[in-house]
């Protein structure tokens, strides 16, 4: 790839239409999941009760969770809650009225992936939990508008940023979205942040996911002692909404929001 007239070597692998067909039926089953989980997700359920629904659903699909069994993963889908900003794990926690939930899938379908998550509140929210989850689903958008052949990477993740402050939100600059396609995690490596008009040219294609987790604290992150839950540093509340892409030469096609009318959930996601 030729950045400022140098050869810059990336290990990106770019996908054919049919490549991303597979990919489609994957990502499908992920739109699907994070639709019905809509229903399911409510105060008095424990969050290993979400894992076993993905669990069935996914067996129900014929796909497989890319994540059992990922460097140890022990679940099928994650389920981070509150001030779990990612990676958090289904348990006997029962969710109370307000929990701001976020389930994260990646799905498998003959050894192809897609990938996505939501964030869903549970009963009753403050303005503010509101506030932020809108925002996370409207940051996501906005990299998804700078997702077009011939921009840079650095578009996507100004625009996310950028999104994110309006709303009197922070951005986890530690973690990124990512290419996807046989495995799981591919590059690029997606920043939630960048100077426009920089970085990587994004080229017909690329598949990646974007995934910017907002939050009402200052961004920064540490480990839980499972070694798994990724928590905001601060314990401020955290909301994401992922999903994945497929660039064309003249449009970009969001492969895990495709019976999703973008239109009218322009502000606010599908499940609010
Ligand atoms: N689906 C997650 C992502 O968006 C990956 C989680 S890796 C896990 O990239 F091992 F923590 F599950
Ligand atoms: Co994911
Ligand atoms: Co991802």
């Amino acid at each position: 790839m030729d950045i400022h007239g140098k050869r810059v070597n990336t290990n990106i692998i770019l996908k054919t239409s049919l490549d991303v067909i597979h990919i489609k039926k994957a990502c499908k089953i992920v739109e699907e999941l994070l639709i019905e989980l809509g229903g399911v997700v409510k105060p008095g359920i424990k969050t290993i009760d979400i894992d076993k629904y993905a669990g069935d659903f996914i067996l129900k699909k014929k796909g497989v969770s890319g994540l059992k069994g990922y460097m140890g993963f022990p679940a099928n889908v994650c389920v981070s809650v509150n001030n779990v900003a990612a990676h958090g794990i289904g348990s006997d926690y029962i969710i109370r009225d307000g929990d701001i939930i976020t389930v994260d899938a990646t799905i498998g379908v003959d050894g192809w992936y897609g990938d996505g998550a939501w964030t869903y509140i549970a009963g009753e929210a403050t303005p503010e939990k509101k506030r932020l989850v809108k925002a996370a689903w409207q940051a996501m958008l906005a990299g998804v508008a700078q997702s077009v052949a011939g921009k840079k990477l650095g578009d996507i993740g100004s625009s996310i940023k950028k999104t994110a402050l309006r709303h009197g939100c922070n951005v986890v600059e530690d973690l990124a979205g990512h290419g996807i396609g046989r495995k799981i995690h591919e590059e690029p490596v997606v920043l939630h942040v960048g100077r426009k008009g920089t970085g990587l040219p994004i080229v017909p294609g690329m598949v990646f996911t974007i995934e910017p987790i907002l939050t009402l604290g200052s961004g920064k992150i540490r480990f839980h002692s499972d070694n798994w839950s990724i928590i905001i540093a601060d314990n401020k509340l955290s909301a994401q909404f992922e999903c994945t892409l497929a660039v064309f030469s003249n449009h970009t096609d969001v492969l895990t929001l495709s019976t999703i009318n973008l239109e009218k959930y322009i502000d606010f996601p599908p499940v609010f």
